[in-house]
């Protein structure tokens, strides 16, 4: 019994080994098409049922037994394919891409970004062990339809060697909800170099730019609006810091869900600054440059206007007591030096030189003041 598990288990297992091309093989042949990301084989006899592995996923049916198609299949990781006969039982592999000999001559720490709303830009180092001739290569490879678009502007480093790509308009490429395999080829003529990639949809590495704040506002109230701007993202929430200049201290932080405005009492002048957050791929943007707005310039001419005619007003409220101050001064005079001529008005008709007479009298007495000469000129009548 043991001997036929044995037999059973070691009759497949002989066919597994890639032995030197077998011209017997219902197989032959077996590539990997890294372009439309078919495995396919030359097929040779009758055979029924093929199947195809990538190392231990379940297997997937071939098509019409002349392919198998990996959509997500790695070009720069060495991937092991399986392709298996049912009858006659037969099986054969291949490691795909082969593995290189130099794999620190990839590139590095490969990433990139969607940035001001329309830039792709990706950025690599040189791997540690490059021969000093290394160059390379990026493409985009669309998930979805296998387009590839090629680099059109690297940066270079002082050698010359490429490391880093720039997109100026990566909506023209794509489109929301898109994803794309980054690739990094390398050459040399002294040594195979590997390729390094990374997967990534657009949405998740958008760099968000916060959006300009536009404002309408009067006296009671501002409104203000704005446009956010992305090409792979959709739902945002909002952040606004808004900074009242009267007074200065208090900063108010408003969240603002789903809506692009908002609506702010009693502004008069203020400094507002705005940042974006998507939740889903866990996005924030930098705060935005802050925006100052004079709401209401009328009512600042309106006080303006107010105080000067205060201070007309207080002018004119000084001059007034002035002018008090100085006639009453004036009749205090009045009083406290009366006028003679009038003093002399109960000694009536009698005296044919009404001034001089006062005076002609005190000069009788010298020593004595006008009151006593006025007495003294009434007892003498
Ligand atoms: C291939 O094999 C199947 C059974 O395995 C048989 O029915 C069929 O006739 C064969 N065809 C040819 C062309 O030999
Ligand atoms: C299967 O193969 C036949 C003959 O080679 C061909 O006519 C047919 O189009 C193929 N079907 C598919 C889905 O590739
Ligand atoms: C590839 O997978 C097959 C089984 O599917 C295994 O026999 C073979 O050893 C593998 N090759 C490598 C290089 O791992
Ligand atoms: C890649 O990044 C790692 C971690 O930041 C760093 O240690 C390494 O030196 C980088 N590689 C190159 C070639 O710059
Ligand atoms: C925002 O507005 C400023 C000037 O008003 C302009 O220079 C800038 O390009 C605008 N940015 C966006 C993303 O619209
Ligand atoms: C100020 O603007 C708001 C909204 O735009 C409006 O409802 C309100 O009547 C305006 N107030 C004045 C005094 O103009």
């Amino acid at each position: 019994m043991a001997a036929l598990w044995l037999a059973m288990l070691l009759t497949p297992a002989c066919c597994l080994l890639p032995t030197g091309p077998d011209p017997n093989a219902p197989i032959k042949n077996l590539r990997m098409d890294p372009e439309t990301k078919r495995l396919t084989w030359d097929l040779s006899g009758n055979v029924t049922r093929i199947s195809c592995t990538r190392e231990s996923r379940p297997p997937v049916r071939a098509v019409n037994n002349s392919y198998c198609f990996f959509a997500w299949s790695s070009p720069c990781k060495a991937t092991n394919y399986t392709v298996t006969v049912t009858h006659p039982p037969f099986s054969t592999w291949i490691l795909f891409p082969e593995p290189g000999d130099t794999p620190g001559a990839a590139a590095e720490n490969l990433s990139c970004r969607v940035h001001d709303v329309d830039v792709l830009t990706c950025a690599w180092a040189a791997g540690r062990a490059a021969p000093r001739d290394v160059q390379y290569e990026l493409y985009l490879e669309d998930g979805k339809t296998l387009a590839r678009h090629r680099c059109a502007r690297y940066n270079t480093d002082a050698r010359g060697t490429h490391v880093g790509c720039r997109f100026d308009d990566i909506s023209r490429v794509s489109g929301y909800l898109q994803a794309f395999l980054f690739v990094v080829t390398g050459s040399s003529g002294a040594a195979r170099v590997p390729c390094t990639e990374i997967f990534k949809p657009l949405c998740e590495i958008e760099k968000l730019t916060p959006p300009n704040i536009t404002a309408e506002c009067n006296q009671t109230h501002a409104f203000m609006e704005w446009k956010m701007l992305s090409h792979f993202n959709r739902d945002f929430n909002y952040e606004l810091q808004i900074q009242k200049s009267a007074g200065a201290a208090a900063m108010e932080t408003v969240n603002v869900k789903e809506h692009t405005s908002f609506m702010l009492p009693n502004p008069g002048s203020y400094t507002v600054r705005i940042r974006v957050r998507e939740e889903f791929n866990r996005l924030l943007s930098e705060w935005s440059a802050p925006r100052r707005f004079v709401c209401d310039p009328e009512e600042d001419a309106h006080t303006r206007s107010l105080r000067t005619s205060l201070l007309a007003v207080l002018g004119a409220l000084l001059a007034l007591l002035l002018a008090l101050l100085v006639c009453r001064r004036f009749s205090l005079m009045q009083r406290l030096l009366p006028p003679i001529p009038r003093m002399k008005d109960p000694i009536g008709d009698d005296f044919p030189h009404d001034k001089l007479m006062p005076w002609e009298a005190s000069r009788e007495d010298a020593e004595e003041d006008c009151a006593v000469a006025e007495v003294q000129l009434a007892k003498e009548t």
